[in-house]
């Protein structure tokens, strides 16, 4: 038998936790080969929820109740996952909302998932056969929807269709792995950051649908305009995808620069100009991307490995450099080397042309592409 602990936050939810709990045990006890404890997380709730789950311990011998301040939900389940790790020692956690938004009869099918070999089991509003509530408002809507798209993207992980979904089945190992980066996120974004984490640890990720079904009683608790700052600004600060966009900009910044500089003031040719100006553009980037953009693979064991990556990054920048000078040739070559009149307003060397459009679709899928698989690979 395996344990699984199903952790509840709860603020002000007389009108729901007692059918909540029912509804859970009604399911859990007929499952096979699991065990099902269910930790309630209540903050000191006003409207007496706390005092309900304490009636209800008489009855469920696998029902806890762990009360704490009101600190955020991200809190609330941390501390819920810690002394349900103390106390109860299961194999799998579990994050519920005690609304009734999740329906307790998904349970199985999350753990269906993990006996199958997934680490990490979403309920998803957002593949087939899941839904976001009909009769939510478009403002709810809209930000539910676009707030997945701009995570999956932001991180450029496609795969994963529902970033924000507080009902999941985690794996303790990988709850225990994230806390010292958890511990920043106490409010809703937690939810990001936990599984961002999970996903550099390589856990395996399953989605089942979720038919998220809007509350009856009590009132949401998010602040959205709070919510949505946090959760931009953890992307921002977290995704390599981003960061490596910026590091990119950066580079071509100091390519642009130093090739327009050997052209105009050193009169260098403009295909050994390029060329070397994509060089030294490219060697910044390297100490960027290592120390920032890629700093949770950074290469680490000794000066010898390090060296020998630098040559290996310098080999793959040197794809980079046969790129920009094979295309830059044959631009000139077949589109001539002229002046672009754009608009009628500005005069343009048509090479910032060819280097622009060479740059953003040959250059940084090249690149981006080539540092996840060849220089800072996964270990
Ligand atoms: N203990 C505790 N402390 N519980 C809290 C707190 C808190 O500060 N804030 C909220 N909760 C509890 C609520 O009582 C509820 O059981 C659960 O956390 C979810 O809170 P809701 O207020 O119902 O949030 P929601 O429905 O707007 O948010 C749901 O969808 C989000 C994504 O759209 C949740 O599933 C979120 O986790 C999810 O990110
Ligand atoms: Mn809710």
């Amino acid at each position: 038998m395996k344990k699984a602990a199903i952790i509840i936050p709860t603020y002000n939810e007389e009108g729901n936790i007692k059918q909540l709990i029912e509804r859970v045990f009604e399911v859990t006890s007929h499952v096979p080969n699991w065990v099902v404890e269910v930790v309630i997380v209540d903050s000191n709730s006003p409207d007496g929820t706390g005092k309900i789950v304490e009636s209800l311990i008489q009855k469920y011998p696998h029902l806890h109740l762990l009360k704490t301040e009101k600190e955020g939900l991200g809190k609330a389940y941390m501390k819920g996952f810690k002394i349900a790790m103390e106390k109860l020692q299961p194999y799998l956690l579990f994050e519920m909302d005690a609304d009734l938004s999740h329906d307790p009869k998904l349970i199985p099918d999350f753990l269906e998932k993990i006996e199958r070999g997934a680490d990490f089991v979403i309920g998803s509003r957002y593949i087939k056969g899941g839904s976001i509530p009909e009769n939510w408002g478009l403002y709810r809507k809209v930000l539910s929807v676009l707030g997945n798209l701009t995570i999956r993207f932001g991180f450029m992980k496609l795969s994963i269709t529902d970033w924000t979904s507080g009902y999941r089945a985690i794996k303790v190992w990988i709850v225990k792995d994230a806390f010292t980066h958890t511990e920043k996120y106490t409010g809703y974004v937690f939810q990001v950051a936990l599984l961002d984490r999970a996903i550099a640890k390589h856990a395996k990720i399953a989605e089942i649908p979720l038919q998220f079904i809007d509350r009856k009683s009590g009132i949401s608790k998010i602040n959205s305009i709070q919510y949505i700052g946090q959760t931009l600004l953890y992307v921002f600060t977290n995704s390599s995808f981003v960061k490596y966009v910026i590091v990119g900009l950066l580079g071509f910044a100091i390519d642009f620069g130093f090739a327009y500089a050997f052209i105009n003031a050193v009169k260098i040719a403009k295909t050994p100009a390029n060329m070397l100006s994509a060089e030294i553009a490219i060697v910044c980037n390297f100490f960027i991307n290592n120390f920032w953009s890629f700093r949770h693979k950074k290469i680490e064991g000794g000066l010898l490995t390090y060296v020998g990556k630098f040559f290996l990054f310098n080999f793959v920048s040197l794809g980079a450099v046969i790129i920009q000078g094979v295309g830059m040739f044959a631009s000139l070559k077949l589109f001539g080397d002229i002046k672009l009149n754009l608009w009628g307003m500005v005069t343009l060397q048509s090479w910032i042309l060819y280097k622009v459009l060479i740059i953003a679709f040959l250059i940084i899928p090249y690149s981006y592409v080539m540092y996840n698989k060849v220089v800072w690979k996964n270990k």
